[in-house]
């Protein structure tokens, strides 16, 4: 309906959630909101207990948040419940594979309940056993298979009814795989919104969602902590350290609030760079002029868990939005 209009398949304002008894309640979600398009991808990036699974579950429509909104598929997810599952498909620790079937029973059975003929279902379950690299497992049972094919059985699920969704919902789709079975199941993400769907994808890993994301949020504890590109997220946190040891206390003092990693007992601050000979040098010009502070440096690639850890420690400053 209205998403012929409208570009955006997901989209929430200001969700929040709370769980518990009045007195012991827990915010859960702290005004969490996201835009993604037809063809996007966007991944919500966080540490355990973040709130990634709530967000997911209330945008399909399995919880409700205590205020806020979310429209998906043009649909709203409290008013329009029913039009919004129709148009997503869900994928995580939920999937509805049995376990005691092969993969083709699987995906046939689930394309005759989605209202397909039988000749239909078998014609399509085909299609997806070849979809997703499957052909060779199709007549196993699924508990035999390996964790990375099982991830692909319930994506394969999730399609199996006609039209194809156009809103995909993955919760942590890769954890746990082992690094070929992940690349393999983000070449599926990326043909997911090849064909035009809108994904919206949990992550523990900044690599992943670096690797397939178009947009991140970063949650911590319930709020969006920051939001933009893999691009410009790293850049925030600079891809490189440049790692001092200053010669006393109080060049260490003067210098830690432009610091991203702090030891004090080494007196070593670490300095965003991007890494180059120009940059490095006129840094270690501009903060030691007199080249009395600086004892010795190095610089080290900062690591993508160093830019997550940057990203979600801070607890102090408000969202930033990059
Ligand atoms: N039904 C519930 N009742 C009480 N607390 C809940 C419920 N569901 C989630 N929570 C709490 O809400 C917080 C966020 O949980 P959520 O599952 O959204 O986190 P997450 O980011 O998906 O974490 P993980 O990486 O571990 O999957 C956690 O502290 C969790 O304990
Ligand atoms: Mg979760």
């Amino acid at each position: 309906m209205s998403t012929a209009m409208n570009d955006v398949m997901i989209e929430a304002h200001g969700l929040t959630k709370s769980y518990g008894k009045p007195g012991t309640r827990i915010r859960v979600l702290d005004g969490v909101g996201l835009k993604v398009p037809r063809a996007g991808i966007h991944a919500l990036l966080g540490p355990n207990g973040a709130g990634k699974t709530t967000t997911v579950r209330i945008l399909a429509t399995l919880a409700t948040a205590d205020s806020g909104t979310a429209r998906v598929a043009g649909h709203d997810v409290v008013a329009d419940r029913r039009a919004v599952r129709r148009a997503i498909s869900l994928t995580g620790q939920f999937a509805a594979v049995d376990e005691t079937l092969t993969g083709e029973e699987n995906l046939r059975m689930m394309a005759r309940l989605s209202g397909l003929t039988r000749t239909r279902a078998r014609r399509r379950a085909e299609e997806l056993l070849v979809r997703f690299g499957l052909t060779d497992a199709a007549r196993r049972q699924a508990r035999t298979y390996s964790g990375g094919m099982r991830r692909r059985l319930d994506l394969a699920a999730g399609l199996v009814g006609s039209p194809e969704p156009g809103v995909f919902f993955l919760d942590e789709p890769t954890t746990g795989l082992d690094p070929r079975s992940r690349r393999e199941l983000w070449q599926v993400v990326r043909d997911l919104a090849g064909r035009g769907a809108a994904v919206l994808l949990t992550t523990q890993y900044l690599e992943e969602a670096d690797q397939l994301a178009d947009r991140i949020t970063v949650l911590d504890k319930g709020r969006a902590v920051a939001e933009g590109t893999p691009e410009t997220l790293k850049s925030r946190v600079s891809g490189h350290r440049l790692d001092l040891v200053l010669s006393s206390r109080e060049a260490y003092l003067r210098l830690a609030t432009r610091a991203v990693h702090h030891s004090p007992e080494t007196l070593t601050l670490g300095l965003p760079t991007d890494g180059t000979a120009a940059h490095a040098r006129a840094l270690l010009d501009e903060i030691d002029p007199h080249r009395t502070d600086i004892d010795r440096f190095s610089v080290r690639s900062a690591t993508l868990d160093d830019v997550f850890l940057a990203l979600t420690t801070d607890r102090t400053e408000a969202p930033a939005h990059v």
